[in-house]
């Protein structure tokens, strides 16, 4: 897989111990910075990660803050993002398998190395279920349309699988 991954200063620390165990699994890592412990601002780092799933050069992004939220507020404003905070590996599992989401943020003032790491290989080994869990994508995709087109919810109905 190719992973974009992108943190602000609370996060570089974990972001160079994932970014090694993404390598060591074979993974082609996209670093997107922050490099250093200067104060940063999270949405930057967020849009860098965001743009490059949205449009298809990543398969999946991780971006790291103090506590994830930031990051997946910041992402979840670009088209095509479903960005999730993941505390546990349960979490991570329900995020991709029901919510299909595609970019992975933690806190790294939250949650130690290890558990970040059961979280990220959690993550990639886990696809999305489809079935109903599909149709209510579908749905927030529909909102987010309505919000970039300026257009009524659409109100078709979608086949119940
Ligand atoms: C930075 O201090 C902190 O606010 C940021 O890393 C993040 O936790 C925001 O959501």
């Amino acid at each position: 897989m190719r992973v974009a991954i992108a943190c602000d200063h609370a996060g570089v620390t974990l972001k160079q111990h994932l970014i090694g165990l993404l390598r060591a699994r074979g993974h082609e890592v996209l670093d997107l910075g922050t490099h250093g412990p200067e104060s940063v601002d999270y949405p930057d780092y967020a849009l860098k990660v965001a743009e490059e799933v949205s449009a298809g050069r990543a398969s999946t992004g991780i971006l790291i803050c103090g506590t994830g939220i930031g990051m997946s507020l910041a992402a979840n404003k670009v088209p095509g993002i479903r960005a999730a905070v993941a505390t546990d590996s349960y979490v991570a599992r329900m995020a991709r398998a029901h919510n299909d989401a595609n970019v992975l943020c933690l806190g790294a003032r939250v949650i130690g190395e290890g558990l970040a790491e059961e979280i990220v290989d959690i993550w990639l080994a886990t696809s999305a279920e489809g079935g109903r869990h599909a149709l209510r994508v579908e749905k927030i995709r529909r909102i987010e349309q309505r919000y970039l087109r300026h257009e009524e919810y659409p109100q078709t109905p979608i086949a119940k699988v």
